[in-house]
């Protein structure tokens, strides 16, 4: 991390990358600013801010931890980061996709794009909370490494397994630091974040919508009920990933968010 803000008191730390339009990358659950590291490391003509959630890294947990609270939160990394005359791109990973989208809703007026990779607009349904019940359970029975130890490799697709089980290990490694309170937070403000398909269904932004075939978290089908929300939807199937495909897929990746922020940073700036 090269950088931090306090806000409130709370430590919130990120990176600044690259040079050239802005673009706010948002990891999801158990993952930090770096499961971006092959998209920032490789695609340039942009700038690229990459925050730490509250409760990842050096990042302090905040009061309010909804999607709506960390919304508010990265809105005062985006006062401090972006020229209030311009326009950024906001681009999130599943959960981060939830804060992107509570973002979306009450800031619209700084956002030139909403790329949601892998993550969705719907609320949790009943069994997806039983299931974030019983993890929160796990994590307080046995800790948050062994959690993330058992859950990370869900997150992946038969090819990643098969073919490159070293990006789970490294993902696992790199989730280490987590608190029980931190991930225990996420589980229960993902589980009452509300429906917010009417976001995509208003909205006037070009929206980004990055799946995979084998995603068990957001499956495929779920995303695919939501390709025809916006008005403008960009949508792309990666074939060999499943939740991860930033990391399964990250040539493919690049070339799918690279050319949507290309496109759609031409019209963003001032005239
Ligand atoms: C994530 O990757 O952020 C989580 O899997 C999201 C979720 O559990 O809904």
């Amino acid at each position: 991390m090269n950088r931090s803000l306090e806000i409130k008191g709370k430590k919130l730390a990120y990176q600044v990358l690259g040079d050239g339009p802005d673009v706010c990358l948002i990891h999801g659950f158990g993952e930090s600013g770096s499961i971006w590291k092959n998209q920032y490391e490789n695609i340039e003509g942009f700038r690229f801010i990459i925050p730490d959630l509250p409760g990842t890294g050096y990042s302090d947990l905040i009061d309010d931890m909804s999607m709506e609270g960390m919304a508010e939160h990265l809105n005062e990394l985006v006062e401090k980061e972006v020229n209030p005359s311009q326009k950024l791109i906001m681009i999130g990973h599943s959960m981060g996709g939830y804060i992107s989208l509570a973002f979306a809703e009450k800031f619209p007026g700084r956002l030139a794009g909403l790329g949601l990779f892998h993550s969705s607009a719907l609320a949790d349904g009943e069994e997806k909370k039983a299931t974030r019940k019983k993890g929160i359970d796990f994590i307080k029975t046995h800790g948050p490494g062994e959690f993330l130890k058992t859950m990370i490799p869900g997150l992946y697709g038969p090819v990643a397994k098969e073919e490159n089980p070293g990006i789970i290990e490294a993902h696992i490694q790199a989730s280490h630091n987590f608190s029980g309170a931190a991930l225990v937070s996420y589980y229960v403000s993902m589980m009452e974040r509300p429906d917010r398909t009417p976001v995509l269904k208003t909205t006037s932004l070009p929206v980004l919508l990055v799946m995979g075939r084998f995603d068990q978290a957001v499956p495929l089908k779920d995303g695919l009920k939501q390709s025809h929300m916006a008005d403008l939807s960009y949508i792309q199937v990666l074939d060999k990933s499943g939740h991860m495909g930033m990391v399964e897929e990250p040539m493919l990746s690049n070339e799918i968010l690279k050319n949507y922020l290309t496109r759609n940073t031409k019209t963003a700036q001032p005239e």
